[in-house]
């Protein structure tokens, strides 16, 4: 699986960057084309001779070399890779990838890159276990990065905690991972929904609920980066538009049923994970309503349900917000929608509150399969669906 793989490595500088010669030379002995990349503070722990020996390849560093020429070198390097792995990656360099700052040329190439990205931490207890340090992975872990270890242990400071650099064949472990899933959605057409959707009431007032859009957006993002062609039906919400697939903006429950039964002409799967409004005014005001009685009644009718009408042969993955009896609920759903898979959330659950980055989920499948999921970030939680989706369509 390895052979052949352009796998960028990323050095910074720990004590650990020994450690990585051992990883180098595993995957160069299994065929990987490695490419190093060193922060100016890695070449200080251990000398970029020492990878271009393992790897038989020129090691790219910051130090010498003018920037006009690594400039170009670091982007090509970017774009041919498989995937990145940072080992190991200082507090330092997890803050700068956090924040989006490129000022090194590990940075830079990462910024660069759509390949998929591991990071596996290596530091101190504390640097580690400070909230600065868990803030800023927690938003790598947003953006779709992988992050492996650390483990606990002896530490250099002569301290025992977490904060060792994973164990080497753990990193392989997930590279394979990693690159297996990077194409295991190649060739599928994927349909994702995401939002909450809006009616109208007169001009300048809608219904709407509190879905923030997120995990929709990072179902479409996530299937996306596993080689889906994407297209994303999407209510309003304030997030930016992701790149890389083919975004269609809707507002009304109406207006979504049209665009998702468009969008899913040859798709192989539907993922609804839109907060679709149940009802909608019966009337819109053609004029702004203004307050004239003590009172106003407005007379609601029911929105379609999307998901249980829309047709074709494909892939069907609901969402179901519940307050309570949320299995019970969820499986009623499933069966009467005709679902291959729901995706259940206990919504008095705080872990599970709207608007957050985080979701704590139950994904049950059509055989009766229940898997409750631990508290993860939502883009995590997408591709554990999306591992699920790519099991039910190669069945
Ligand atoms: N859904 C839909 N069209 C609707 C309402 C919901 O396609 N008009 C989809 C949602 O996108 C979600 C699933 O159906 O994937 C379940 O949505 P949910 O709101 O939990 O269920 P409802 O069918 O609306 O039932 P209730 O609100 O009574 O719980």
């Amino acid at each position: 699986m390895l052979t052949d793989k352009t796998i960028i490595l990323g050095i910074t500088g720990g004590i650990a960057a020994y450690k990585a010669a051992d990883l180098a030379s595993k995957l160069t002995q299994a065929g990987a084309k490695v490419e190093v990349v060193m922060t100016k503070s890695a070449t200080e722990f251990i000398s970029p001779l020492t990878f271009r020996s393992l790897t038989g390849r020129l090691v790219v560093t910051d130090m010498f070399e003018p920037a006009s020429e690594f400039s170009i070198e670091h982007i090509a390097l970017a774009e041919a890779a498989d995937v990145v792995v940072i080992a190991p990656a200082t507090a330092n360099t997890i803050a700068k990838l956090a924040g989006g700052i490129a000022d090194n040329i590990l940075c830079c190439t990462v910024l660069a890159t759509k390949a998929p990205v591991i990071v596996a931490p290596a530091m101190n207890v504390n640097m580690y276990q400070n909230s600065i340090t868990q803030d800023n992975l927690a938003k790598l872990k947003a953006r779709g990065f992988t992050i492996v270890g650390p483990e606990y242990g002896r530490l250099a400071s002569g301290k025992v905690g977490l904060g060792r650099l994973a164990e080497i064949d753990k990193i392989i472990g997930t590279i394979k991972q990693v690159l297996d899933r990077n194409s295991d959605l190649s060739g599928k057409r994927i349909v994702v929904t995401a939002g909450g959707t809006q009616e109208p009431i007169d001009p300048v007032r809608h219904i709407g609920n509190r879905s923030s859009g997120k995990m929709g957006y990072a179902m479409a993002e996530a299937a996306r980066d596993r080689g889906a062609e994407v297209k994303l039906v999407t209510a309003p919400t304030s997030l930016p538009e992701p790149a890389g697939m083919e975004v269609v903006h809707i507002k009304t429950a109406a207006e979504m049923k049209r665009a998702v039964a468009k969008a899913v002409a040859q798709a192989d799967a539907l993922i609804m994970a839109a907060a679709v409004a149940d009802y909608q005014p019966k009337n819109v005001a053609k004029a702004k309503i203004k307050k004239k009685s003590p009172s106003l009644t407005l007379e609601l009718i029911r929105t379609p349900d999307i998901l249980a009408e829309v047709k074709g042969n494909f892939l069907k993955v609901g969402f179901a917000a519940e307050s309570e009896d949320m299995v019970a609920n969820a499986k009623q759903k499933l069966e009467k929608k005709k679902l291959d898979m729901i995706v259940a959330n206990d919504i008095t659950d705080k872990d599970s509150a709207f608007g957050s980055d985080t979701n704590k989920v139950t994904l049950i499948s059509r055989d009766g399969k229940i898997d409750n999921l631990p508290l993860l970030t939502k883009r995590e939680v997408a591709d554990r669906i999306l591992d699920k989706v790519v099991g039910l369509l190669k069945g």
